[in-house]
């Protein structure tokens, strides 16, 4: 009867009940951050004076900011290898690849629970685990041995049947599902994969689904654990790590799509939203000007062999730039053996390292008003580095066809051989540092000049009467509110700096006119902060004082990162009152105090002299956190 879902969430429940939506706690077995995000998450492991991590297995990656033109990059770097030495956190070290990548190679396990500082977690449910994406402070939390709360979701079978045929790929599928349930579709929800065609797909297909199931706004994606589990893990050398996991064939639940992959067709996502998808059929020929292979979304071995053959013995047409990036050293070593590596080169690819690169606007943003063909997750506008850019997400089969092309092209036409599964994958962890186990107390921490201290919060006023700074529109993404790229990163140890770069895009001069008028709040549309993970999202506007978001509705990890930061997410009790207020209007809350579970509170527009009703999805215990200012103002009060 239970789902797949369901049977992990009930072996690792610490609070509450398996009833949809009700506010539950559950155990956190591994954990992972990336370099963008693990800095502030280990300054906040830090904070809570926690020795060493509670949990069976944290990794700390460097995939992210990779590029060293200034120190600070390098002063990160070496903060989280020693950070992670003294802590127990394995280290993988820059070069060893993209965190997903490299965490479903090696470390990733059928029933376990992880989180990750990464929206993009939930990848390893490519493997059968239970795997979320989370601000670092519930990562840090997770770590000190909390349990990590969350609504019971709601879940979804996506039942696929059939096959795909050669030229359609794992990508198409994820693509379809977007289609099919929207960048909102999946909020509050796991999406859980079953049927005949499940076991068509090798353990990167499945990964490549999960990891975009991120766009769905899903809490994660799951596959069951089967004989090709068993398989991925054997050629990794892990299988001891195997358990067979599935939904019981009368399992129940919430929604049902069926997919037939005889009849996919290779899918493309438009700009700037990787829920525009339209069959590749309806834009072939359209000339583009870059193509770039890669991300923690389609950078495996399989992917790049694919890739290698279809480009084998021809070259990237003219009026087009075509970068790769591998994501791994597993996969680039394995590439470098067996000769694909030379395919690629040949062809005039662009290679670069094994990290997020492109992805993340660290380089390689395309010409002004490009046409961009990119094999990663997101496409929101900006995220390139070039606003003018179109970017468009596609399979790593159209990627590669289209790049020798020069135009969109439907990759059933080309010519190429499916890749045969490897024997064996290579498995080499030299790359990956084992945190000092005798004398962890002797490591001593490395603290360049940009690691900076965490700001503090002070606990919630009982009123708060300020100015909206800032009025946006729907979909507004974590990289409008805080932005990625180049110029951006280095400084995401330090928040004073990093919040010079908030709403950068959407309004000049945030910072100081946060800063002039004190702070305020934000009012904002649908699905308020979509996207990354990232915790400066809030962070930063909690350090210029925003006291709370009033939005027709939120991002599931926003909304938690908001409450963590101590800014209280409210939504609009009627959606038309967004409109009649305006930018620079006071709006004073009185009562905050009084804040309980499903109490809707009043807003008075003190400008134009109305009042308006506001919402909210705060359990007691995210009432308690608001209430000091945030999380870790909580748990240094002991609870
Ligand atoms: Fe990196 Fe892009 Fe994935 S930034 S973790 S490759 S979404």
């Amino acid at each position: 009867m239970p789902t797949l879902t369901e049977k992990i969430i009930k072996a690792h429940l610490q609070e509450g009940t398996m009833d949809r939506g009700c506010p539950i706690a559950i155990k956190i077995d591994q954990t992972l951050t990336q370099d963008a995000t693990g800095t502030m998450a280990y300054l906040q492991l830090e904070a809570m004076g926690v020795d060493q991590v509670k949990t069976e297995l944290s990794v700390s990656y460097v995939d992210h900011n990779t590029l060293q033109s200034g120190f600070e990059n390098a002063d990160d770097h070496k903060y989280l290898q020693t950070v992670a030495n003294k802590h127990g956190i394995y280290f993988s070290r820059p070069g060893n690849g993209i965190c997903h990548q490299v965490h479903l190679e090696r470390f990733a396990a059928p029933g376990k629970t992880l989180l990750g500082s990464d929206s993009h977690t939930p990848t390893a449910g490519g493997i059968g685990a239970l795997a979320i994406g989370a601000g670092g402070l519930d990562v840090a939390c997770a770590m000190a041995g909390r349990p990590f709360n969350l609504k019971m979701p709601k879940v979804v079978n996506v039942k696929l049947t059939g096959a795909l045929h050669k030229g359609v790929s794992s990508k198409d599928i994820i693509l379809k599902v977007l289609q099919l349930m929207t960048v909102k579709g999946g909020v509050g929800k796991v999406i859980e994969y079953t049927g005949e065609g499940v076991k068509t797909l090798n353990i990167p297909q499945r990964a490549t689904i999960t990891n975009m199931g991120a766009e769905l706004g899903a809490t994660t994606s799951i596959f069951p654990s089967d004989e090709v589990t068993y398989e991925f893990l054997k050629k990794q050398n892990r299988e001891d790590c195997f358990v067979a996991l599935s939904a019981d064939d009368d399992a129940v639940y919430d929604e049902t799509y069926e997919i037939n992959l005889d009849d996919l067709e290779p899918m493309i996502a438009m700009p700037h939203s990787p829920d525009a998808v339209k069959s590749i059929s309806e834009v072939v020929g359209k000339k583009i000007d870059q193509v770039a292979i890669g991300s923690c979304t389609n950078s495996s071995y399989r992917d790049m062999m694919i890739v290698a053959s279809i480009l084998k013995n021809k070259t990237v047409a003219e009026n087009v730039s075509l970068c790769i990036s591998p994501g791994s050293k597993q996969v680039l070593t394995m590439l470098s053996q067996n000769g694909a590596l030379t395919d690629l080169i040949s062809s005039g690819a662009r290679m670069l390292e094994c990290t997020c690169g492109p992805c993340i606007g660290m380089g390689q943003s395309p010409i002004t008003n490009a046409w961009s063909l990119r094999t990663f997750n997101r496409n929101f506008y900006g995220r390139s580095g070039t606003l003018s850019a179109n970017v468009c997400l596609v399979s790593p089969e159209v990627a590669a066809y289209s790049a020798i092309k020069g135009v969109i092209s439907d990759p059933r036409e080309a010519e190429f051989d499916i890749p045969a599964e490897p024997d064996h994958f290579l498995v080499d962890d030299s790359m990956i540092i084992a945190p000092e186990k005798q004398h962890p107390e002797n490591v001593e921490i490395v603290r360049g000049p940009n690691i900076k201290p965490l700001p503090e919060n002070t606990p919630l006023a009982d009123t708060v009467e300020k100015q909206v700074v800032i009025k946006v529109v729907d979909n507004i993404t974590t990289d409008h509110i805080a932005p990625a790229g180049a110029k951006v990163l280095p400084f995401r140890s330090n928040i004073e700096k990093i919040s010079e770069f908030i709403f950068r895009d959407v309004q000049a001069g945030f910072k100081q006119h946060c800063l002039s008028v004190g702070g305020g709040f934000i009012v904002a549309g649908q699905n308020y902060g979509q996207g990354s993970s990232r915790e400066h999202a809030a962070l930063a506007p909690m350090y210029l004082g925003i006291k709370a978001v009033i939005a027709k509705s939120f991002a599931r990890i926003h909304q938690a990162n908001l409450i963590n930061f101590g800014i209280v997410p409210f939504t609009f009790a009627n959606e038309a009152d967004y409109d009649t207020i305006d930018e620079g209007d006071v709006l004073k809350i009185s009562n905050l105090h009084q804040l309980a579970p499903g109490k809707a509170m009043m807003v008075e527009n003190v400008t134009k002299k109305t009042s308006f009703v506001v919402n909210h999805a705060l359990s007691q215990l995210d009432i308690d956190i608001l209430m000091a200012g945030g999380r870790l103002n909580y748990i240094k009060m002991g609870k």
